[in-house]
């Protein structure tokens, strides 16, 4: 039997993995790299961060054995994720509410969530927000969800459609599944107020929705406990819900794929019989998880002295985001170029989209060897005072008033 057509048909490149590897391939010496979601500093490379560095120093002195992990990862590392994520917002992690499974990154915990949802018999229909992250369609279409959408931006593309995103929700059946971005929207950095996510959590009551918040950077917004300021909104008595971590960018550690799903349940009852069938799809993927990672992690969160020194770190990384986003405003402001760009400034994490068309994109890359993704979003922390005149003259030639 010959493999079946479609697999000889090449699918088409990823959407954003793809342009790292066209803008690799780029033999132009001036270009310039705004479309992955990974942090750079001003030199324009990723460091391992110096905390990372410490504890796996620490690791490989007392590095004894290779042996299997438990399915759901190391119970310490566990405990650690639970309370970096929950901290003691409303007795989630005291009540042994959240069940937590180590994950290969965060898009290893949206499959495990996935695949536990469909073993669970969920509903099978997930509300997205329009747009989002486009492996987010991509994984739960393939996991065999059917996909509906929620709107989320206002024309202009710079506020949150409050009554559309709400009227969406308000249609959507019992059961449904809604997923939520916690912190540092991909691709707008518009996120919900702490007045909409209570909204949105009162519907979600009303309706009985199931909601997944996908949780990839946290701390890379205005810190870590600020952003978790939707936790305040969904942690309701009895509302039931999961969570979606990544640790590549708040510790960088994109290439060890270390991340978590939370599954917080009614209590703790429901929390332990949740993880018994996580346990369950993990099995089912991919066994048990890598260690590395995540042993890395939880010997910074487990120790007061390195911990604080990753929050520095993490905080400088923020800082900078910042500071590049007002330098970025400023400069498009002062070159006139065409645009709503004041918001920007006060937007969170990594993304801004600029609200190009594609062939606008296309020009970006062909003729100045600008990356970036479609729809015109731009990984803030790509931007250096080496690049910025450049990438805001392309801008400029590509915009027209
Ligand atoms: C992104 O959106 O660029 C990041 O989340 C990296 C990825 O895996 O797509």
């Amino acid at each position: 039997m010959p493999l079946p057509l479609k697999a000889l048909t090449p699918a088409p490149p990823d959407s954003i993995l793809g342009l790292a590897e066209a803008f690799r391939s780029d033999a132009r010496p001036a270009k310039v790299n705004l479309s992955v979601g990974v942090y750079v500093d001003e030199s324009g490379t990723t460091p391992v961060l110096p905390s990372v560095i410490e504890a796996e120093r620490r690791l490989v002195e007392r590095a004894q054995s290779k042996v299997y992990r438990p399915i759901e990862g190391s119970p310490g590392y566990r405990r650690a994720v639970a309370e970096l994520v929950f901290a003691d917002v409303a007795g989630i992690v005291a009540g042994n509410r959240a069940a937590v499974a180590q994950t290969p990154g965060g898009t290893g915990a949206l499959r495990v969530a996935a695949d536990f949802l469909l073993q669970a018999g969920a509903s099978r229909t997930l509300w997205l927000p329009q747009p989002t992250w486009p492996n987010h369609p991509q994984l739960f279409g393939l996991a065999g969800f059917g996909l509906r959408s929620y709107p989320y931006l206002r024309a202009g593309g710079r506020q949150i459609d409050e009554a559309a995103l709400l009227g969406a929700l308000r249609s959507a059946d019992p059961g449904d599944l809604v997923l939520l971005q916690g912190s540092c929207h991909n691709p707008t950095g518009v996120d919900p107020s702490p007045l909409l996510w209570r909204a949105i959590a009162d519907l979600v009551v009303e309706r009985e929705l199931l909601p997944i918040v996908d949780f990839a950077y946290q701390g890379f917004g205005h810190g870590l406990r600020e952003d978790a300021d939707w936790l305040a909104g969904l942690a309701r008595p009895g509302l039931e819900f999961l969570v979606c971590s990544s640790f590549s960018k708040n510790f960088a550690l994109y290439n060890e794929r270390v991340g978590a799903l939370a599954v917080v349940a009614a209590d703790a009852g429901r929390a332990a019989a949740a993880l018994s069938h996580v346990r369950v799809a993990i099995r089912a993927n991919y066994s048990n998880p890598p260690s590395h990672g995540a042993d890395v992690v939880e010997a910074i969160l487990a120790d007061s002295a390195l911990r604080a020194r990753w929050e520095t770190e993490l905080a400088g990384m923020r800082d900078r985001i910042r500071a590049n986003r007002a330098a970025f405003v400023d400069a498009l402001t002062a070159a006139g170029v065409p645009g709503d760009w004041e918001p920007l400034r006060r937007q969170r994490g990594m993304f801004a989209l600029l609200g190009l068309g594609p062939a606008q994109v296309g020009r970006l890359r062909d003729e100045f060897g600008v990356y970036v993704v479609a729809g015109g979003r731009v990984n803030v922390a790509g931007l250096t005072a080496a690049n910025l005149p450049c990438v805001v003259d392309a801008l400029a030639a590509v915009i027209e008033a």
